[in-house]
């Protein structure tokens, strides 16, 4: 039986910072107003010449090195983002350029589930390895979502920011990825959405939310996905080392551990310093716990991100 292992993880921020006290300056909102209800302090704003791709770039490449593993070996690129620079070539295509694997035999593409992206590529590229057909693959969430923000708009633009996340996986006879679980309900979709289509293309389009309705259905499902995952793997919360959530908002990462009795000690967050980054998000948490020593080898680690569509998933892995 093969597996997936997670060998290296890597993750780049941009320079600019932007707090909620600079936002106070845009909007009609207040620094206790921001963290009370989101816990989000500041985040990350991409430079004008930065792209998702950039971004992801420097992610993946501190992601290879810390695998060890000659770029070469990579045989497939699987990139998470709803932000891509260009309608086409895809974002993936883009990277696996400036990466410079040459190898034709090495398909790269994206996929476009918004927060819960990065889910969904480990999921898809997981199925590669398990299956065979691949030995080593790039998975890669980014975004650039303060692109798509509409500054005037309080109650989505001191939520979103921008980032890159990404890991290589490499098959391995031990776990590894258990499992991945993924969940899709269109019919949730005008309630988180960015207008826009080749008809309307290029004209400027924003994210349209109504946050308090997203806030529900995420508490609901992420602790569904979670309380699902344990099941399915037929294991305790308490085997969980490392919580790695979608962090979209503080009060809903609160409000799923609650509802699953599960200890915010055991929480990566990011939430505070990094705002949401959409598909990087999960995999810039993973490489902040991996980095600063808190996540061990070994460690059981539960992934579960909630976004547009409505989509949400998780992963159970053994770093
Ligand atoms: N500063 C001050 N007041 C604000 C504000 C801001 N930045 N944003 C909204 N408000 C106001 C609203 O206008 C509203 O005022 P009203 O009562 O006079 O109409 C009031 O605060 C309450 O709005 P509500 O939307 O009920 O607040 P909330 O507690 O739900 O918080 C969010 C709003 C957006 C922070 C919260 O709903 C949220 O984070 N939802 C999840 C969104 C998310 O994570 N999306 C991505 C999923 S991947």
């Amino acid at each position: 039986m093969k597996y997936s292992r997670i060998i290296g993880t890597g993750g780049y921020l941009p320079e600019k910072i932007l707090t909620n006290d600079d936002l106070a300056k845009i909007v009609e909102t207040s620094n206790e107003w921001i963290v009370e209800r989101t816990g989000i302090k500041r985040r990350h704003i991409r430079s004008p010449d930065e792209t998702t791709t950039s971004m992801a770039g420097i992610a993946a490449n501190r992601a290879i090195e810390a695998a060890g593993i000659d770029r070469s070996q990579i045989q497939m690129i699987v990139f998470a983002t709803c932000t891509p620079d260009l309608f086409f070539p895809n974002a993936a295509s883009t990277l696996q350029r400036l990466l410079g694997i040459t190898a034709t035999a090495c398909p790269a593409f994206d996929v476009n589930i918004a927060c819960s992206g990065f889910i969904y590529a480990l999921s898809i590229a997981d199925q590669y390895i398990r299956s065979g057909m691949v030995e080593h693959a790039l998975v890669v969430g980014a975004d650039s979502l303060t692109r798509l923000i509409d500054w005037s708009d309080r109650s989505t633009c001191i939520l979103f920011s921008d980032g890159a996340g990404a890991v290589v996986l490499k098959a391995d006879d031990k776990p590894g990825i258990y499992s991945t679980h993924l969940h899709t309900d269109g019919s949730y979709g005008d309630l988180l959405h960015v207008k826009g289509d080749v008809y309307n293309a290029p004209s400027c389009q924003y994210i349209n939310m109504q946050g308090n309705a997203v806030f529900k259905v995420a508490v609901t499902k992420l602790g569904e996905v979670v309380e699902e995952t344990l099941r399915f793997n037929n294991i305790d919360k308490e085997a969980i080392d490392w919580l790695i959530p979608h962090q979209a908002n503080l009060r809903i990462i609160e409000a799923t551990t609650r509802r699953l009795g599960f200890p915010m000690e055991k929480v990566i967050l990011t939430v505070e310093d990094q705002g949401n980054t959409s598909a990087a998000s999960v995999p810039l948490a993973l490489d902040i716990g991996v980095r600063d020593g808190r996540i061990k080898p070994g460690n059981l680690l539960l992934f579960e991100a909630f976004s547009a569509g409505f989509a949400w998933g998780s992963a159970l892995v053994r770093y």
